[in-house]
């Protein structure tokens, strides 16, 4: 497969972001959480980053950074099923972790699903919470810490 590329989220990136969104509800991502998602990039969120491939936007990730707290929070990271289980979410999880160094932070907090709980624990993110239904009927939020 032809390199991924990354870069900022532009305006322009909007429906391919929500298409995405489209693409993982709702097996991974409530419907209730669309609205939330549209409002989040109509905020031109400047840590947010988009994944290309083939010209297309096809996910994307942020790292919000609270550099006073030296905490950051991974936010609305997808992708598109056709480009899943090939290491992108890898390199978004990496890119994410040399920023965060890079910005001297001690830790990421992550408000996963119990469907995503496993993929961030791999990179040694820790369950510190877990709310039933917690993101709506039959998707539980499972707040985590990652230590960098
Ligand atoms: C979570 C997501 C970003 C991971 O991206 P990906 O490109 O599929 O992940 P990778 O291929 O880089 O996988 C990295 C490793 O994690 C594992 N993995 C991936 N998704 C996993 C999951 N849901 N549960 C457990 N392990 C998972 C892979 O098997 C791989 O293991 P390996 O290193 O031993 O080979 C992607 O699957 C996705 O978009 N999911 C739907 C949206 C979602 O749930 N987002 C999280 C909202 S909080």
């Amino acid at each position: 497969m032809p390199a991924i590329s990354f870069r900022s989220f532009a305006p322009a990136d909007r429906a391919a972001c929500l298409g995405v969104f489209d693409a993982n509800c709702p097996a991974y991502f409530a419907p209730n959480e669309r609205s939330e998602y549209a409002q989040f990039l109509d905020s031109n969120p400047g840590f947010y980053t988009v994944c290309v491939f083939d010209e297309a936007v096809v996910g994307a990730y942020g790292l919000k950074v609270h550099a006073k707290a030296k905490r950051g929070r991974i936010s609305w990271i997808m992708l598109d099923p056709t480009v899943r289980g090939r290491g992108v979410g890898r390199q978004m999880m990496e890119r994410a972790a040399q920023v965060g160094r890079g910005q001297g932070l001690a830790e990421i907090d992550i408000a996963a699903s119990q469907k995503s709980a496993p993929f961030f624990a791999r990179f040694g993110a820790v369950e510190i919470r877990r709310t039933a239904d917690g993101w709506g009927p039959g998707m539980d939020r499972v707040d985590m810490e990652w230590r960098l």
